[in-house]
């Protein structure tokens, strides 16, 4: 995960599994921390096998937020606790040339 300055927006690019590529505002829907400078990995769950055990979700990129630990799902920027409505803001990204590209839409900058 990379963060980058887009005029007064910053946005962390993550890269996950080889070639996919998400963009979420650096900015924590819980209090405004920086959530992109926090931990990028797969999603840790409660195994269904077994409610002591935990699996690792590789399909599920999960930004940790820098500030207090709250994480993240990169595809769509949703919290991934169960209930929670909170979400980061997401923006297209493609790449082009081999230049990625987000697009920030009406907050460009
Ligand atoms: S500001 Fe991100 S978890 Fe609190």
């Amino acid at each position: 995960m990379t963060v980058v300055r887009a005029g007064r927006v910053e946005v962390g690019i993550v890269r996950w599994d080889g070639d996919q590529l998400y963009a979420l505002r650096n900015v924590c829907p819980h209090a405004g921390g920086p959530v992109c400078r926090g931990r990028l990995g797969p999603r840790i769950v409660a195994s269904a096998a077994d409610p002591l055990a935990l699996d690792v979700d590789d399909a599920c990129p999960t930004v940790t937020c820098a500030w207090h630990g709250w994480e993240f799902d990169a595809r769509d920027g949703r919290a991934v606790a169960p209930g929670s409505r909170l979400r980061v803001r997401t923006y297209p990204v493609r790449v082009e040339e081999g230049t990625v590209l987000v697009d920030l839409g009406r907050a460009r900058a």
